[in-house]
């Protein structure tokens, strides 16, 4: 089956690039990104999640420093209740994507539960096939201290590692659900000997989520290290949200520390309801959507129809 494409497709002009935001920081590298601290007078670093070609590409364009295949695409697009189903295959797959749509940018792709947890060997199999098959420049996983020899066994076999520490999804449970981290002095002593132990086992970056603002900043001033913070205030090196939140993709329900920049639910429902309007109605396709045959072949073509007819 032919497929079109934007540039074959007839009638269609590719839409103009948007040129990328000026004030979009140019680390890219992981030895750049390695020591970017936002305290400096740089700004702070921006992560998105993205799991597909499209999006992956606006991000870029909107000036995004780095994308996160976050295994949060097991809730924002397979239609799970939570992270633990996803696989290594899911993220292969949608890592695969968002690299073809995005080719020069800096991916991080999670490792999904137990695809790191069961020993070292199966952690850097496992991150070694999201760089190898997947594209990634690194990979994400969650834990801190009693995950540090983890992240080590995946530097040594020279594989870019991010940690994940405070609220980490896959472990909720044993967290006792959706709560900030953190609030009490052993707990929140605990995550700043997390982000310690995570960033001298050789993680180049580190996810904070979920704690006190006051917590991030602390951990943020104990590691050379940049931190990323997603519900962690603005003391942090960084900010991640999930860009189905973030964009009102996902509308039903909200985390106190999102903001919505966009309405896109509301939007895409409306859209597809007067498309299904529009169809019932006879509205479209109208004739500046339809492709046009010479009178004469059309002429032709009856004329044989006839024919075998009588
Ligand atoms: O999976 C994900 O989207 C994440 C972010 C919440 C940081 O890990």
């Amino acid at each position: 089956m032919a497929t079109w494409t934007l540039a074959q497709s007839p009638e269609t002009e590719a839409p103009p690039m948007t040129s990328p935001n000026p004030e979009h920081s140019s680390a890219r590298t992981i030895p750049e990104l390695r020591r970017y601290k936002a305290d400096d007078g740089r700004p702070p670093l921006v992560m998105v999640t993205a799991y597909d070609a499209p999006t992956a590409r606006f991000a870029v364009e909107a000036g995004v420093d780095i994308l996160l295949v976050g295994d949060s695409v097991g809730t924002t697009l397979l239609g799970y209740d939570s992270t633990v189903p996803v696989t290594i295959d899911d993220i292969l797959h949608h890592t695969r994507a968002v690299r073809r749509g995005a080719p020069g940018a800096h991916i991080v792709a999670d490792l999904p539960f137990m695809t790191y947890q069961v020993s070292d060997e199966q952690a850097v199999a496992n991150a070694g096939r999201l760089l190898k098959e997947g594209g990634a420049d690194a990979v994400k996983l969650e834990g801190g201290l009693a995950l540090a020899s983890r992240v080590e066994a995946i530097a040594r076999a020279g594989i870019p590692v991010v940690g994940h520490i405070g609220l980490t999804p896959q472990t909720a449970g044993l967290l006792g659900g959706f709560k900030v981290q953190g609030q009490e002095f052993v707990s929140a002593r605990a995550l700043i000997d997390d982000a310690i132990a995570v960033a001298r086992a050789g993680a180049y970056m580190l996810v904070i989520e979920v704690v006190p603002s006051a917590l991030a900043e602390l951990v943020t001033d104990q590691v050379s290290i940049p931190v990323i913070g997603i519900g962690a205030g603005a003391g942090c090196d960084g900010q991640v949200l999930v860009l189905h939140d973030l964009l009102g993709i996902e509308d039903r329900h909200a985390a106190r520390f999102v903001k919505r920049y966009g309405t896109l639910a509301t939007d895409m429902r409306a859209g597809i309801a007067a498309f299904a309007s529009d169809v019932r109605s006879g509205a479209y396709p109208a004739p500046e959507h339809t492709y046009k045959m010479k009178s004469s072949v059309l002429a032709e073509l009856r004329d044989s129809l006839e024919r075998e007819r009588s």
